[in-house]
């Protein structure tokens, strides 16, 4: 057990835990942060996806005592009003059924948008594989990508 002195969501967090432990156990069971959410546990279905350092990563795989000094950002700190693009353009497209995937969507989505403002058709692909949809809302989910990139 260690003190780990994170960075999320532009707040400083002292979290005592293993060194192993998960950031997606970090963020809900020490800090609340439930928008986050867990599905394969093994980095399979993108369900936990956050940015860390504006990347997208897998939170389920991600140990905690790998993100010190890197800024994590989640579902909950995307934007103060739920106004962030990709957010705007998922309700636009009416994008989520159940939801239980959709903040790693999100997350996911937003991280290729920063990285690459007009992506093309086969760049969302790429980079939106992996995050699956038991659903299957991933053709609302490419059209939403078109449009945040668009605003
Ligand atoms: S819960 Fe992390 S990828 Fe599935
Ligand atoms: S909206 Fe239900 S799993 Fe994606």
């Amino acid at each position: 057990m260690a003190t780990y002195n994170l960075k999320i969501n532009g707040q400083r967090k002292e979290v005592e835990a293993d060194a192993d432990t998960p950031l997606l156990w970090v963020l809900r069971d020490h800090l609340n942060l439930v928008g986050t959410k867990f599905g394969c546990g093994i980095a399979q279905c993108g369900a936990c996806t956050v940015q860390v350092d504006g990347e997208a990563v897998r939170s389920c795989s991600l140990p905690v005592s790998s993100i010190e000094d890197k800024s994590v950002v989640t579902i909950e700190g995307l934007s103060e009003n739920g106004d962030h693009p990709v957010q705007k353009a998922w309700i636009e497209h009416d994008v989520p059924q159940c939801g239980y995937c959709q903040a790693g969507q999100i997350m996911n989505a937003a991280a290729l948008l920063d990285n690459n403002p007009s992506p093309s058709d086969q760049e969302i692909d790429s980079a939106m594989n992996g995050n699956i949809c038991r659903c299957g809302t991933y053709i609302r989910i490419k059209a939403a990508i078109k449009t945040a990139s668009t605003y």
